[in-house]
């Protein structure tokens, strides 16, 4: 079988696994695939940089649009992070016939509609299950698993850096300014941790699983944010003194007597006692509620380049195989957001 060819854009603390990883696993990929998938291109700003990854040079480049539009690459992976050139480039690679994978929450949250027509109008896939909670499989469960039933609330913690820098306030009393440099350090935080720490992260992430569980496009305008820049150690304190600790949360849920449903991210003391009060590091907990199935709890990595590029290869895979069997037109694995106004939503 014709090796899938796959162009990774971008290749920082995400790219860099998934890069390793496609090489390092390439037979066991090629397995679980029946094709094997050979590295056509990486496209990073600067081709100088020593990256430690043993490619051939000639596959380095500082020009993404040339490599997209090649015309010969099957899955394009996208993780530059922001929305341009990332939208740019994700359109002209499904223009291309060229399937879409992100870990882009961003890119989502503010083009997902536009992203999603020209995937349904070029027959791709457009996959981006690391988009939300990093490792965690939740995008798929709840647009497939929980396809027949009604998700009435989703609570979680859905930005590692800010569960991170509060877990490290409340376990060593350091303080915040140390615990976010940290979180820089391992990789978890945005290219500007401003993103996270002010909750515009969280808020992108809520809109993408708005779309999923409630069908609905909210702007991210719309989400109600606060971000964790104001917890002082005397509120950490304090949330201990009640039996409490404090939590970077996330809520979505339909407000009683109105249509539509309601973003916020903000911070929280929860009750030691709930399970987003276990939630450590720069782990990930979502809870959703649901009319059938009851509560559910997904939990597991949130951040970091080894956890997210196991679930960007996740939606690798998954595209792969669609297109070895040669599937075109809607793409069933596509995340499209069922289409829905936003009634009550601000
Ligand atoms: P990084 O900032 O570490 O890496 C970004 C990469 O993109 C770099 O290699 C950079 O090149 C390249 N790049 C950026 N702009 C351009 C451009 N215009 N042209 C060419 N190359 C460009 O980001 P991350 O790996 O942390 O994140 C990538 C994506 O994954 C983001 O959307 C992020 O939100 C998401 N994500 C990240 C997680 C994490 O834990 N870090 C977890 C889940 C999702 P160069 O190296 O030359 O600077
Ligand atoms: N900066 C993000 C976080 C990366 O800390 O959660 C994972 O999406």
């Amino acid at each position: 079988t014709a090796p899938l060819k796959v162009a990774v854009l971008g290749c920082g603390v995400v790219g860099t696994e998934v890069v390793r990883r496609l090489h390092s696993s390439a037979p066991d990929l090629a397995a679980r695939i029946g094709a094997p998938v050979e590295l056509a291109g990486v496209a990073v700003r600067d081709t100088r940089r020593p990256r430690g990854l043993g490619l051939d040079p000639g596959l380095w480049t500082d020009d993404p649009l040339a490599l997209v539009k090649r015309g010969d690459i099957d899955i394009v992976v996208e993780l530059l992070g922001g929305t341009e050139p990332a939208r740019s480039l994700a359109v002209a690679a499904m223009e291309q016939g060229a399937s879409v994978v992100s870990a882009n929450k961003a890119l989502l949250a503010e083009h997902g509609p536009l992203l999603h027509e020209s995937a349904a109008r070029h027959g791709v896939d457009l996959l981006y299950e690391a988009s939300v909670a990093g490792a965690v499989p939740l995008l798929r469960p709840l647009r497939d698993s929980l396809g027949g039933d009604r998700i009435t609330r989703i609570t979680g913690v859905v930005n590692g850096t800010t569960n991170y820098i509060l877990d490290r306030m409340t376990e060593t009393g350091g303080g915040f300014a140390a615990a976010l440099r940290e979180a820089v350090d391992h990789g978890y935080a945005e290219a500007d941790p401003t993103a996270d720490v002010e909750g515009l992260d969280a808020a992108a992430k809520a809109v993408v699983l708005a779309a999923l569980a409630f069908g609905v496009r909210v702007p991210p305008a719309d989400v109600r944010r606060e971000g964790i820049t104001g917890v002082t150690a005397a509120d950490v304190a304090d949330a201990r003194a009640l039996g409490r600790v404090v939590k970077p949360v996330t809520v979505l849920e339909r407000p009683t007597g109105r249509d539509g449903v309601l973003l916020r991210v903000h911070p929280a003391m929860v009750a030691r006692a709930h399970p987003l009060a276990e939630v450590r590091g720069a782990d990930n907990a979502v809870l959703v509620e649901a009319a059938d199935a009851g509560p559910l709890l997904f939990r597991g990595a949130g951040a970091g380049g080894v956890p997210t590029a196991g679930a960007v290869l996740g939606d690798v895979v998954a595209a792969a195989r669609r297109r070895v069997l040669g599937h075109r037109g809607a793409a069933p694995q596509t995340l499209v957001a069922r289409s829905g106004a936003v009634p009550g939503a601000r």
